[in-house]
């Protein structure tokens, strides 16, 4: 068209644009009132699967009330990181939902890491306990990460993280990265060390079609809140079915992802976030309660955080504008 109305924002272009936590959490909650008010539009993921564990999957979501429409085309690969290379990579296009026309192309990474952890975030409003003050990290990486700056955001009595992760130096350099932000900050040699006594439990290791889970049950403290946000592949089946309730992000993408050959084990979910967000489910009554959140991450959240992006590198004039 020549026109240059394609905007392209780099990975470093997203960062520029310097959305903070406490904005995406606000976001990804008020697309998940839409979702749950049924007035998104979100098929379930298709993806292909290059190798052992690997994935490269469509995500397109539609938010009339956001005026977002796009798909993100995300890579997720287990081997990458041995390699030098992050485990995530891919791209975002937003389209014009008054034309359908191609707006914005721009990397997804940084934006998979923030909304995943801001969905666990909302889901800890629900769920989890509102003086839990330690955090048990099991995988150290990009999601360790965001996690605990999302976490802190709604857990305002948190105090104390517990790091662990296969390699000992991402966990010292995760716990050095927490006391940094004035936490304290325990180095666990073990799964189990770091899990015993946890209020918060988040795994964030690579998700498995045959998952080998260890964390086990008994390792549970009665009242914790877990967000499993590598699916069931640190959990073992029993640590699910016998949690007081187990929510997921959307019900439809469990099933989907059900039938994919994940989670065969795990027992149907009492809901969705869309639900809780909506007030159309209850989340914990009770301190006593152990809750879980499996969320899968969706498209949606993706577009909610996306667009303002865009609005903002355009008012910032970040990114290069292309020809289509
Ligand atoms: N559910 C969702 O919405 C969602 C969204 C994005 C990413 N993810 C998943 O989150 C996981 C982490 O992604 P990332 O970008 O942080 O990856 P990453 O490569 O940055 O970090 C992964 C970390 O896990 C560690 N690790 C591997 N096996 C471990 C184990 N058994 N115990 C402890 N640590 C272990 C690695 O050393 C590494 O530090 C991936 O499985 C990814 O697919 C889920």
């Amino acid at each position: 068209m020549g026109d240059s109305n394609l905007l392209y924002l780099s990975r470093q272009d997203v960062e520029k644009v310097n959305l903070p936590m406490q904005r995406i959490i606000e976001r990804v909650e008020a697309v998940f009132v839409e979702k749950g008010q049924g007035r998104t539009e979100m098929p379930p993921k298709p993806g292909i699967h290059p190798g052992p564990d690997a994935f490269i999957h469509a995500m397109p979501a539609y938010v009339p009330a956001m005026a977002a429409a796009g798909m993100k085309w995300v890579s997720g690969f287990p081997a990458n990181p041995a390699a030098g290379l992050p485990y995530i990579s891919g791209l975002l296009i937003l389209n014009d939902p008054r034309t359908g026309f191609p707006i914005c192309v721009m990397d997804c990474t940084w934006i998979t890491a923030q909304r995943t952890a801001a969905a666990s975030a909302v889901a800890a409003k629900h769920l989890c306990r509102k003086d839990a003050q330690s955090l048990a990290i099991l995988a150290c990486g990009v999601q360790g990460r965001s996690h605990l700056e999302a976490l802190r955001l709604v857990l305002g009595e948190l105090r104390q993280v517990r790091a662990y992760d296969i390699v000992p130096a991402i966990a010292e350099q995760y716990c050095a990265e927490a006391k940094a932000l004035g936490l304290e900050a325990i180095l666990a040699d073990n799964a189990e060390s770091a899990v015993r006594g946890a209020d918060v439990i988040v795994t964030s290791g690579p998700i498995l079609k045959q998952p080998t889970p260890v964390l086990a049950q008994d390792w549970v403290k009665p009242g914790a809140f877990l967000s499993a946000v590598d699916f069931d592949s640190y959990l073992q089946a029993q640590v699910f079915t016998e949690a007081d309730l187990l929510f997921t992000d959307d019900l439809t993408q469990f099933h989907y992802y059900k039938d994919a050959g994940y989670f065969q084990q795990t027992p149907e979910p009492h809901g969705d976030l869309g639900q809780l967000c909506a007030g159309q489910a209850t989340g914990r009554s009770r301190a006593e309660q152990t809750t879980i959140a499996v969320n899968l991450g969706l498209a949606i959240e993706d577009m909610a955080v996306s667009v303002e992006i865009y609005q903002k590198a355009k008012e910032l004039q970040i990114g290069t504008r292309l020809d289509l």
